[in-house]
């Protein structure tokens, strides 16, 4: 297969035609797709009317899916495991009210972060597939953070060269009102330290890691000072020259980098119903301090 990569942003995003998610990619196309991943961080696959299994099976491709370790709001999909499920309406097709413990914690996905930087090893990049859209909103924001490190002013760099943050899934239960971990969760994931400046290992270039919904401490500072800085970091970050804004149309997946972009979504009206299922590319390595 030949692909075409066509920018939809200057500072990233690129739509990618010529791929066909029913079928497997051989070893060049696999490496074609990588290539524009590297270069523009965030990928967008129109037209493909795949299911949940050719979802995970297009995945595989460029690494190990995610299981998600929490499964008492069933955010997690009973029927393909390796599934995320980031919708308002059930696998019984019932739609939820906003109130509800699953969408309440969903709700933090309107705040800017980067998925699973709570792991140890937080994931390398997440797909999502659009099977029903938002009309009203639902657009999905991504910020090119190689570009924000880069242009990050002297008062918030010397604030965050050499440091580290710590990042707790605890934390989504904190500010969206869901309900806390259990136990078991709480144990299976420990709040974790990560460098606010990280290399990555593909493209070697440096960004400003950060992931507003789960930052809850940064080393040195105290919890108002630490909180205030990510809330800086991240009002510089969200600057129309460092983002792509995502409108949806039906059986568009988007394929982004999470070790140098952070994504947010935009309200929409709840009666609407949106129907979006994820994978998550299991990280690889440790973040690589910067
Ligand atoms: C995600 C997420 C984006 C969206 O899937 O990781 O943050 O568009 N959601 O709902
Ligand atoms: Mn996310």
């Amino acid at each position: 297969m030949t692909i075409t990569v066509t920018p939809r942003h200057p500072a990233l995003g690129a739509e990618v035609r010529g791929i066909d998610m029913h079928r497997s990619l051989d070893a060049e196309t696999v490496k074609a797709v990588r290539d524009a991943w590297t270069r523009h961080l965030v990928l967008v696959f129109p037209d493909q009317q795949i299911s949940d299994q050719e979802h995970v099976a297009f995945t595989r491709h460029f690494g190990e899916p995610e299981i998600f370790h929490q499964t008492s709001l069933s955010l997690r999909s009973d029927r393909v495991r390796e599934i995320f499920l980031v919708s308002n309406v059930d696998e019984a097709g019932r739609l939820m009210r906003p109130s509800e413990p699953s969408q309440k914690q969903l709700s933090s996905s309107r705040q800017w972060h980067t998925d699973s930087s709570y792991r140890p090893i937080p994931s390398v990049g997440s797909l999502l597939h659009g099977i029903e859209i938002s009309r009203t909103g639902g657009i999905t924001q991504f910020i090119n953070m190689y570009m924000v490190y880069d242009d990050l002013p002297e008062s918030l760099r010397r604030h965050v060269e050499g440091r580290r943050a710590r990042h707790d899934f605890g934390m989504l239960h904190r500010i969206t009102g869901a309900p806390p971990p259990s136990a078991e969760e709480q144990t299976a994931m420990p709040p974790v330290w990560h460098p606010l400046v990280r290399r990555h290992p593909v493209s070697g270039r440096k960004s400003l890691y950060i992931s507003s919904i789960y930052n809850d401490a940064i080393e040195g500072l105290n919890e108002d000072a630490a909180g205030r800085l990510i809330e800086e970091l991240t009002a510089f970050s969200a600057q129309p020259k460092y983002m792509y804004r995502h409108v949806w149309e039906p059986h568009d997946v988007l394929m982004w980098d999470n070790r140098c972009t952070v994504h947010a979504v935009t309200p929409h009206d709840p009666d609407e119903r949106r129907v979006m299922h994820r994978t998550t590319i299991v990280g690889n390595e440790p973040v690589i301090a910067a």
